[in-house]
């Protein structure tokens, strides 16, 4: 079957229907387009691109600038798949005026919507998106750019106040008119009263199997990110040991001259190659 891009409209459907939604991040072409011919529904160009793709420790150096580079391969790599952006540190809090300027900077650079973190506090931003036509996906729980604050990468929603707060923001969020929400590092049974009580669907990360779809970063799941990895990623390959140990190969297969075999040569015809032997005699 023809894969075709997923509307947010659609994601609302698919709660309706209680098929769950499947989102993988990709910040490159060539992963772009394996997500593509998978029936991975979206794309995530996530922030989190700034420790898997660009060494940094967290997520806060990441730029503007950062995400637009980032998204223009992905774009290109999954024509068939929505592609969601997130809106770096700081490129939303100074404003709606912002805000809605970064949204559509990203919007104008292919993606199909864009997500950013918080709850309450962001609805203003959020409201201005939806009114100008930007499909907004919220994040709530364990919000890696205010880790800071937080203490660290911790569990969140874990006290009957503080799950509070966070059902609280969900509702505020769809209230402003975002069409999903991630919810990353909270207790599975909050996440299943969040869930429930939403009409939009809700996108777990680290929050359990009641949510209305799950999301994964790339390369965690992959095994090709080996700096930290939490308790709720699932490692279905292990490429960075098959990149190692490719490289292993091609290095001994250069030290030792097995590689290029005759059949990754190029030949002269045999009268060309003769005409120049003479040639240089
Ligand atoms: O940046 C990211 O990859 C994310 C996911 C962890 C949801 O926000």
């Amino acid at each position: 079957m023809q894969k075709r891009k997923m509307t947010p409209l659609e994601a609302g459907e698919c709660k309706r229907r209680r098929k769950r939604i499947r989102m993988v991040t990709a910040y490159d072409y060539a992963t772009a387009s394996s997500v593509n011919r998978s029936e991975i529904e979206i794309i995530l160009v996530g922030d989190s691109l700034g420790m898997v793709m660009l060494g940094y420790e967290s997520t806060l150096p990441v730029t503007m600038d950062d995400m637009v580079y980032h998204l223009g391969p992905v774009v290109r790599g999954a024509p068939d798949t929505m592609i969601v952006a997130d809106m770096p540190f700081l490129s939303y809090h100074l404003g709606v005026e912002q805000a809605l300027s970064n949204a559509g900077i990203l919007m104008r650079a292919g993606a199909d919507a864009v997500k950013l973190e918080g709850g309450a506090a962001r609805c203003p931003a959020v409201r201005a998106m939806i009114d100008a036509g930007i499909p907004v996906m919220g994040h709530i729980g364990l919000t890696p750019q205010s880790a800071a604050q937080m203490g660290g990468f911790k569990v969140q929603g874990k006290s009957a106040s503080a799950a509070r707060r966070i059902l609280e923001d969900a509702m505020a969020l769809e209230e402003s008119g975002v069409f999903a929400i991630v919810l990353e590092a909270v207790p599975h049974e909050l996440a299943r009263i969040v869930s429930e009580r939403l009409i939009v669907p809700t996108i777990g990360i680290g929050a359990g199997p009641d949510c209305d779809g799950q999301v994964l970063v790339i390369h965690d799941m992959l095994g090709w990110f080996d700096r930290f990895q939490p308790k709720f990623v699932k490692r279905y390959a292990n490429l960075g040991r098959e990149i190692e140990r490719a490289l292993a190969e091609y290095a001994r297969e250069v030290a030792e001259g097995s590689f290029p075999g005759a059949e990754h040569c190029f030949n002269m015809k045999e009268d060309e190659l003769e005409r120049l032997v003479e040639e240089l005699e």
